[in-house]
């Protein structure tokens, strides 16, 4: 089985913050490499959503061309990444060229087949500036939980998908106009209610599968009709609809984002020079697992709309699992660049680094329900437990390893490990791998934590500094479990923590990329056991692995942060 994991194409169009990497990216990318450590094939497909009336809205107001601006963002979000480590086999753009050229296709695909038809439809207008309102050059009272900005696609604050003309009190964000009206007008629709039947029986083999704030959204969003929907739209921004009666219209962002999974796949395995097809070897696949990475806000269109367009298309499959998080919230509000309730990403990566943000914000991860960014619980979290407990006990037991046994330690030594300790760790492995395996991420986080209290605990009640004065013998015993010990935590925190397992890796001579460690993190204990044979040596110096994290530096950070949202 390969897997094809994609991450929600973030929109090149303002700065990604904590609630999008605790929600997708991290989470996508920690289950990326999971599976790449466990030898399987997995490739991690994303890139820029550069389309739609958001981003045009926001490049006009800074005065950039809309190429110019998404092409920024893209670089930005691509270079945000990167400083937390989170790595994809592609990162596209959906304002290029290859990307247009699997969106037409698809679009004609789907046109031939009678799944896409020109209808006429009502648009509004503002009478006052004269510009047609799509999407969010609208607001208005949602209609259906009263918030008072909805916005002409969606409700912010419900996650209804809009009906602009049933909007109440539409008001033009052109020109602030109260003046708007529907007129006549025609736009071409994805006719999704030609398609549920098939969508009902394709989603009752998801259902069994999917998370529990999926399932019973989509049910009932699709148990007695599919709605057809407009997939174009009146704009200067996006891909031209390849028709001549459609002149001067574009195709909508959300027919061609997600098409943006595929051509990028496409376009990864171009740039590489693969042999491989992408429709063949990947997204017609039997052997093929697609998950999608998203946020609750992106559900109904990977649950519902983009898997027509995958049926309909009959060429590619639709999404296998579609692990959708809830919200992160910054102390239990959501962040808001405009009203300053936000923590910028860049400076807090510069600050802390990949460690401590990754650690922490994996215990973010909103897998069952919203959770909330503080200061404060950040700081606790690394000092109490990243720094005290798994900094703390591999500080110990390989500074007195280094200090002790300088010229490393003979195999024997290791065989107490091998005799006492390893059903335990065949036993961990096998529920970390479950836990990953099923998207529990964050609960694998604290599935080896849980192993590191165990281990810490471990060497300070055996003491060896006590010990080595009284039974030197059990004193080496007990520094070389704790080393087995701290080449399994290395090993597993891999895919959580790529810079803290690559300096404990580096203790051993090792890398996440080794044979040895691959095979130890696919469970092979034997591997472990030779590694320490004829003898083992430490490579490098220890050094403290953890920072801990000043108080007096949280504290400042968290007065600016209300300070900010007091202006
Ligand atoms: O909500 C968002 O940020 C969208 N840009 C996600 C698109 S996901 C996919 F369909 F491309
Ligand atoms: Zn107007």
């Amino acid at each position: 089985m390969k897997y094809l994991i994609t991450s929600a194409l973030p929109y090149a169009n303002g700065p990604i913050h904590f609630g999008h990497i605790a929600g997708v990216y991290l989470p996508a990318d920690i289950f990326t490499r999971h599976k790449k450590l466990k030898g399987i094939r997995a490739i991690h497909i994303s890139g820029s959503d550069e389309h739609g009336v958001a981003i045009m809205q926001n490049a006009q107001k800074a005065k950039k061309s809309y190429q110019e601006y998404v092409n920024e963002w893209s670089k930005t979000h691509r270079e945000l990444f990167e400083k937390y480590d989170i790595k994809f086999d592609y990162f596209g753009q959906t304002s290029k060229e290859y990307h247009k050229e699997e969106t037409l296709s698809w679009f004609k695909d789907l046109l031939g087949k009678g799944l896409i038809e020109k209808k006429a439809e009502q648009q509004l207008q503002c009478q006052d500036c004269h510009n047609y309102l799509p999407d969010r050059f609208v607001e208005g009272e949602c209609y259906v939980c009263k918030y008072p900005e909805a916005r002409g696609d969606e409700c912010p604050n419900c996650g209804t998908w809009i009906d602009p003309l049933k909007l109440r009190r539409p008001v033009c964000k052109f020109c602030g106009s109260r003046n708007v009206k529907a007129v006549d007008s025609f736009q071409w629709y994805l006719m999704l209610s030609k398609f549920h039947e098939k969508f009902q029986a394709w989603f009752e083999t998801r259902k069994p599968l999917w998370r529990k704030n999926v399932v019973p959204f989509v049910e009932s969003l699709t148990k007695d009709n599919l709605v057809d929907r407009a997939i174009t739209r009146d704009l200067d921004w996006g891909i031209d609809v390849p028709l001549p009666e459609a002149k001067g219209k574009k195709i909508y962002v959300w027919f061609d984002a997600p098409i943006g999974y595929v051509s990028n796949t496409k376009q990864f395995l171009k740039e590489t020079g693969s042999a491989e097809d992408y429709v063949k070897d990947w997204w017609g696949a039997k052997d093929v697992t697609i998950v999608n990475f998203i946020g609750k806000d992106n559900i109904i269109f990977h649950s519902i709309i983009f898997p027509v367009m995958c049926l309909g298309t009959g060429f590619v499959n639709p999404v296998s699992d579609l692990p959708a998080n809830q919200y992160v919230n910054l102390e239990g509000k959501q962040f808001s660049k405009s009203k300053g309730w936000y923590v910028d990403a860049e400076e807090a990566i510069a600050q802390f680094g990949s460690d401590a943000l990754r650690f922490y914000l994996t215990s973010l991860i909103p897998e069952t329900a919203d959770s909330s960014f503080t200061w404060k619980s950040f700081e606790l979290k690394i000092n109490s437990e990243l720094a005290n407990n798994i900094g703390n006990f591999i500080n110990r037991a390989m500074k007195f390893s280094a200090k002790n046994w300088p010229e490393g330690m003979a195999a024997e030594k290791f065989d107490k490990f091998f005799a006492g300790h390893e059903a335990g760790i065949r036993g961990f492995i096998r529920e970390y791998h479950e836990l990953l395996d099923s998207y529990q991420i964050k609960k694998g986080q604290e599935h080896l934590m849980a192993l590191g209290s165990k281990v810490n605990l471990f060497i300070t009640e055996r003491a060896p500094w006590t010990e080595f004065k009284t039974d030197p013998e059990k004193a080496a015993e007990t520094i070389a479990v704790s080393t087995v010990y701290v080449l399994v935590l290395g090993t597993f925190f891999a895919p959580y923590l790529p810079q803290l397992s690559k300096s404990i890796l580096s203790y051993f001579g090792l890398s996440a990329e080794s044979e040895v460690v691959k095979k130890i993190y696919q469970g092979d204990l034997e591997a472990l056991q030779e590694f320490f044979k004829p003898s083992f040596k430490l490579q490098v110096d220890p050094q403290g692995l953890v920072p801990k994290i000043d108080p007096k530096v949280i504290e400042e950070l968290d007065a600016k942060l209300k300070e900010k949202a007091a202006r």
